[in-house]
């Protein structure tokens, strides 16, 4: 028996069962457990390597449109950024997909924090031509819920004020911290 076989044994008689497919997951890497079948039409599943090219894309597209115009000059930087991001010993991304089209992209990361473990969300984005048909909302719904499961106790994020995403946020829960402030130094 393989050791996958024997863990997998193993917590089909635990009280874990249910975080199961979170951990282990089949081979189109999908999200088996029953949370996630609330929503047929979306696969939420983890992040991994071979996702980088298609979010990197995405991402570029999204970000390069309005109401960010950001001016990523290439596919290359753009990976180069997202690689950032991924190769933090503490991230963790997830992917969206309606059948085989990637729909939506949450990269973030893990804070064990004094208060509990926090998921800081570096980056999310909806396909251009999706937005605006609750995709974003379904999937930070999916993605809360398991979250959650594995003793996450809060969401965190910067964004720009007076932007759409603003509202987004708003409407799913969030509120601004009006004790905190962002600081930035320019150096050169
Ligand atoms: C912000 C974003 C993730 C929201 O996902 P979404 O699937 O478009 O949002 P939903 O359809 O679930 O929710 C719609 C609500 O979000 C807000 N919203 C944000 N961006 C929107 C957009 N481009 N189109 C429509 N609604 C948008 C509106 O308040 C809307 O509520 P309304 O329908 O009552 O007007 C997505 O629009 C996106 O990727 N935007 C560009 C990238 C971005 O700004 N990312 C966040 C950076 S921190």
């Amino acid at each position: 028996m393989s050791i996958t076989a024997v863990i997998r044994n193993h917590f089909t008689n635990n009280p874990i069962r249910a975080h199961w497919d979170y951990f282990i997951q089949d081979n189109r890497g999908y999200y088996q457990s029953e949370q996630f079948n609330k929503d047929n039409e979306l696969n939420v599943r983890r992040f991994n390597w071979t996702d980088l090219e298609v979010c990197a894309e995405l991402f570029k597209r999204v970000f390069s449109a309005d109401p960010w115009y950001d001016n990523w000059i290439s596919l290359d930087q753009v990976q180069y950024y997202l690689n950032e991001l991924i190769q933090n010993p503490v991230f963790e991304g997830f992917v969206a997909f309606e059948g085989s089209d990637l729909v939506a992209v949450c990269l973030g990361h893990r804070r064990s924090f004094w208060m509990g473990k926090e998921f800081f969300i570096d980056e999310y984005f909806v396909e251009n031509n999706k937005q605006g048909n609750g995709i974003g909302t379904r999937t930070l719904d999916i993605i809360t819920e398991n979250l959650n499961l594995l003793g996450y106790t809060r969401l965190t994020l910067l964004t720009n004020k007076g932007i759409p995403a603003e509202s987004f946020y708003l409407k799913n829960g969030f509120y601004n911290n009006m004790k905190r402030t962002v600081m930035v130094r320019e150096i050169q």
